[in-house]
């Protein structure tokens, strides 16, 4: 079994994180489209190509999680992709639930899909080249919710997709994610986001899920993005710490924080101010979407062909988030 602990480290190696490149086609064509650029699968293929073949990617980038479309595509120089990812020295994955529907028992709420046929889809993602997985369950925070109708479900799928994952040889990323829309308090988010990781980890070791071999993808503790509860990003990087202390057992290898609508610098300077406040065994890293690839992709709207340039605004963003594994960021950094 330390065949996945060996992938789930060399994917957070010193220094390295996670590129979450796999919006759905729904959501990847809502990004192009809001930048003014027509979502075909090649103008979301020459985004990617662009990101993927970038030098940021050997020294920054230990995974690149990809959507079912773009694993089966072929870069400009005939690469099949995932053999691009690994040529870059970084590690090729997949995203495999297939999306958050109405929960029925509770209909404000969500509940991820994917479970049927998952054995055989992951047979063919290995085959495919990847050799680790995302599947996220989503969670709001209101007077009734998180419910626990969604909180023992979604934990459930969890750790059901996660057994599987490892029987077939791949690391499951684990993501519980807390969403930050709506007034709740940071303490509101921090009992949540507890509640809600461990219950994860109950399912997690009920269905003999090796702790050893997996990536937990949480959300930071964050004010709700309507609270009036303000708090200093020193007080998100504790809570955030002391959240994952109490609710994470020692096992798991590392932890991966999604970025969740926070801003690129802001995501920065949170996992920053994390690793420099670090008083954990966990490594500490990203598995950013939106934080790494926002003003790529605003510049690259501009020029489609502009690769250079494209490549240099993601590897700046790329390096700033290296840095701040290691708590060696700081603000004057990103002029
Ligand atoms: P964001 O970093 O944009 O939140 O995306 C991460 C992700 O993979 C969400 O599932």
């Amino acid at each position: 079994m330390s065949e996945l602990n060996n992938i789930a480290l060399k994917i957070l190696e010193k220094g390295k994180g996670i590129l979450a490149a796999d919006e759905s086609t729904g959501t990847m064509t809502k990004r192009l489209e809001g930048v003014n650029v027509s979502s075909t699968p090649e103008n979301r293929l020459l985004f990617r190509e662009t990101l993927f073949s970038a030098s940021s990617m050997t020294e920054c980038i230990g995974g690149v999680i990809l959507y079912d479309e773009t694993i089966r595509q072929y870069s400009s120089k005939k690469n099949r992709i995932p053999d691009l990812i690994t040529k870059m020295g970084s590690v090729p994955g997949i995203k495999v639930d297939t999306g958050a529907k109405v929960l029925a028992s509770s209909p404000d709420e969500k509940i991820t899909e994917g479970l049927d046929g998952l054995r055989d889809r992951l047979k063919d993602y290995y085959e495919l080249g990847a050799k680790f997985t995302k599947w996220r369950g989503v969670y709001s925070i209101s007077k009734n919710h998180p419910s626990k109708i969604s909180i023992y479900a979604n934990a459930h799928a969890l750790a059901r997709y996660s057994a599987l994952v490892q029987e077939c040889n791949m690391v499951p990323i684990v993501e519980p994610e807390v969403l930050m829309d709506g007034e709740h308090s940071a303490q509101d988010c921090y009992e949540k986001t507890s509640e809600v990781i461990k219950k994860c980890f109950d399912e997690l070791l009920l269905h003999k899920v090796d702790l050893k071999g997996i990536i937990l993808k949480p959300n930071m503790i964050l004010a709700g993005n309507k609270s009036k509860d303000k708090i200093t990003n020193e007080e998100v990087a504790n809570l955030t710490l002391e959240c994952l202390k109490n609710s994470v057992p020692s096992e798991v290898p590392g932890i991966s924080f999604l970025s969740g609508g926070q801003s690129e610098i802001e995501a920065t300077e949170n996992l920053n101010l994390i690793n420099k406040n670090n008083n954990t065994n966990f490594i500490m890293s990203y598995s950013y979407g939106r934080a790494l690839q926002q003003s790529a992709l605003k510049f690259w709207s501009k020029d489609i062909r502009n690769v250079d340039g494209t490549q240099k605004i993601f590897n700046h963003r790329a390096k700033m988030n290296s840095l701040a594994t290691q708590g060696k960021w700081s603000k004057d950094l990103e002029n």
